[in-house]
């Protein structure tokens, strides 16, 4: 499989997309804030079209995109997280010097921008500490080791964190262009993925493009335009589908963004 990069993002891969939706990258995604509290918590995450990723709080966050350069991306921005959080042995954060310094394990999370931008310009980015090393209490499941990038064509290639489950899997503005370039077989193959790497009673979390974006998208590449005219099944169609995979009936949790980027945000359990 040849790694995707090209300038024409044929699969959505558009590399200022979160500067471009939220109007600076790291801005507020409202996506996020329709979802159950704690649907994070302890999980294995995986987030399907990651694009530049982010950190929720997960046990563990896999992000997969098809997109080689984005992936690098979503590891310089890890690093780049990391520099501007907090040292957790100050002001009751929890990011000790060492563990004979170790403060109170606080109740809320390390203060994310505590060190401005302009640290990582000047003094280049901090360096990340092994996991369970004696100077620092972090562990696998802690900022920054809890979460990693692949890069992979989902839908057709599997990641060895596949293996292990997820409880949840997150698939934010990714449908279309699996439907585009997949067609209607792509994206069942998809779903179909979906249901087989989540554990039982696992979340699905999909915000799907509306039918009327794929006539923009379609017209990138001949392929596209193909299966836009060929595939039968509809956003409309796409909870049907999924129940007939084995998932719960769906369930819309609002309809966040503004514009062309206003997307159901729906839940599917796995039974
Ligand atoms: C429009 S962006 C959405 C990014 C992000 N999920 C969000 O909503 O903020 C679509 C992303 O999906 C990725 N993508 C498309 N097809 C994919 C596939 N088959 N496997 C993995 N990633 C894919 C693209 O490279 C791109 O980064």
């Amino acid at each position: 499989m040849t790694a995707v990069s090209s300038t024409i993002p044929t699969h959505g891969n558009y590399h200022n997309y979160h500067g471009y939706r939220y109007h600076h990258p790291g801005g507020h995604d409202s996506r996020l804030a329709l979802l159950p509290r704690g649907l994070f918590a302890n999980a294995r995450v995986l987030d399907v079209g990651c694009n530049e990723a982010q950190s929720w709080g997960a046990r563990r966050v896999v992000g997969v995109d098809i997109d080689d350069t984005l992936v690098r991306m979503a590891w310089r921005r890890r690093r780049t997280l990391w520099s501007h959080q907090a040292p957790l042995s100050s002001a009751g954060t929890s990011r000790p010097n060492s563990k004979r310094e170790r403060a109170p394990v606080p109740a809320s999370p390390p203060v994310a921008d505590y060190f401005p931008a302009s640290c990582q310009h000047m003094f280049g980015p901090l360096p990340i500490p092994a996991a369970d090393t004696l100077d620092f209490d972090i562990s696998e499941n802690t900022f920054p080791h809890n979460i990693s990038f692949r890069r992979a064509d989902w839908v057709n290639e599997s990641i060895p964190e596949d293996d292990g489950g997820y409880n949840v899997i997150v698939a934010f503005s990714v449908s279309k262009w699996i439907h585009l370039n997949g067609g209607d077989a792509g994206l069942s193959r998809f779903f179909e993925r979906v249901y087989a790497t989540l554990v039982s009673g696992g979340t699905f979390v999909l915000e799907a493009q509306p039918r009327e974006s794929y006539i923009k998208a379609r017209k990138l590449h001949p392929t596209l335009q193909e299966n836009a005219q060929t595939s039968q099944m509809r956003p409309e169609d796409f909870e049907a589908t999924l129940c007939s995979i084995g998932f719960k009936p769906g369930q819309r949790l609002g309809e966040p963004g503004e514009g062309r980027f206003r997307r159901p945000v729906d839940l599917y359990v796995k039974r």
